[in-house]
């Protein structure tokens, strides 16, 4: 037997993320403005990295509250209020080590091995690989792409729910689509999940980086306190702390024991120190996040003007999240036109190869950088595209 044959087929079907695959093909190389993964240009702010850095020197190491310490708690349920008028208890939220992490655990918690999660694509890969990891089944539900705009067709979603269904997984603002639901669209998924007794995942990750208004819709403007919503969520893109690994889920209270006997096993929950940065970037980051919001509104529409004026590529401005989701004319393979792009002109995209059903012959760009950059790259992608 070999080493591979002997290893479990849950691991061994975990997909090579495409994303990773084109960034690994050009990573290091001098030029390149990299657009393919989502994250911004800015390194955390000091006055987070400050506040880590000193809890970590008086001697915050030791283990801690697996769900989270009391202060980050008690700071989210703030962050809640100000940002979506949405009073919730500190016992409503878990720390994880991750948005990722928090996918996994919510997975896990409310599905078996055999269930089957629905999700709508072109979706972030993490979703259905997770879902596979756990032992579920992921069922794509492919948004419709019609003039330029994604749509959710509520007739598909609910063709796609059977015995087995156990969750719906919604990300809105979408990675990589931009796609939003509107506040009709959450009441119908709502009402779908209340009829079949079915798990909402909500990962309302990007909600404040909505363009056409002060956030997006949620799920929390429209549930009751016993629906069975679960938020997944991160301090990665709202306060440039991708490289932290920190997020957090906000569920029913009721299930408290059991969110922490899964971080438990897991973690075992995430250092003290980093959970010090986290209450400041969200007791005094909102004004670093309104820029930070206010600089991918500019990069966006750099972008997206600039690629809709070469009239080769069908895309919209998005409503939402931090990406350009584009189909450029021509184009029949993403994953090696990510190649040519960023070997022709040193820009970094994303295949939409990578994002499952519906996605393949799109390539996503990420906004969140300096203008002047994200303009750089616009120019580099306009005369290839028109040199084609
Ligand atoms: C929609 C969505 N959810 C979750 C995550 C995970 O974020 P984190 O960096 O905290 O793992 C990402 C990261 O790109 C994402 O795009």
């Amino acid at each position: 037997m070999t080493i591979m044959n002997s290893l479990s087929p849950r691991s061994l079907s975990a997909p090579e993320s495409g994303i990773v695959e084109v960034v690994n093909y050009a990573r290091g190389r001098e030029g390149v403005i990299p657009l393919w993964v989502g994250e911004g240009d800015l390194a955390t702010p000091d006055f987070i990295s400050r506040a880590a850095a000193e809890a970590l020197v008086a001697g915050e190491t030791f283990y801690t509250w697996q769900r989270g310490i009391p202060p980050l708690r008690e700071a989210l349920a703030r962050y809640y209020q100000r940002r979506f008028q949405k009073a919730l208890s500190p016992d409503n939220f878990y720390v994880t080590g991750s948005g990722m992490q928090a996918i996994k655990l919510a997975i896990e918690a409310v599905t078996s091995p055999g269930d089957e999660m629905v999700l709508l694509t072109p979706a972030w890969p993490n979703f259905a690989a997770a879902a596979e990891i756990s032992g579920a089944r992921p069922v794509s539900v492919p948004l419709r792409f019609e003039h330029g705009k994604w749509q959710l067709d509520m007739n598909r979603l609910e063709a796609a729910v059977g015995e087995k269904t156990r969750a719906l997984f919604i990300n809105t603002p979408s990675n990589p689509t931009g796609w939003t639901a509107t506040p009709d669209d959450l009441r119908a998924i709502l009402a779908l999940a209340r009829k079949h007794g079915l798990w909402i995942i909500a990962d309302e990750i990007y909600a404040l980086y909505y363009y056409a208004g002060t956030r997006a819709p949620s799920f929390l403007d429209i549930m009751d306190d016993d629906d069975r919503i679960l938020f997944v969520n991160s301090f990665s893109k709202n306060w440039s702390m991708t490289g932290w690994r920190v997020g957090w889920i906000v569920a029913p209270a009721a299930m408290g024991q059991v969110l922490e006997n899964l971080i438990q096993y897991s973690t075992s929950g995430v250092a003290q120190f980093m959970q010090r940065g986290a209450v400041a970037a969200l007791d005094q980051g909102d004004a670093f996040v309104d820029e930070n919001i206010a600089k991918a509104a500019r990069s966006r529409d750099l972008l997206c003007d600039a690629l809709i004026a070469t009239n080769r590529v069908e895309t919209l401005k998005p409503d939402g999240a931090l990406y350009a989701f584009l189909k450029i004319d021509g184009v029949t393979d993403s994953r090696q036109a990510a190649i040519d792009i960023v070997d022709r002109t040193g820009v970094g995209l994303a295949p939409g190869t990578a994002f499952g059903e519906g996605g393949s012959l799109f390539m996503r760009a990420c906004f969140l950088r300096d203008p002047a950059q994200v303009a750089e790259a616009a120019e580099r992608l306009r005369r290839h595209i028109l040199s084609r």
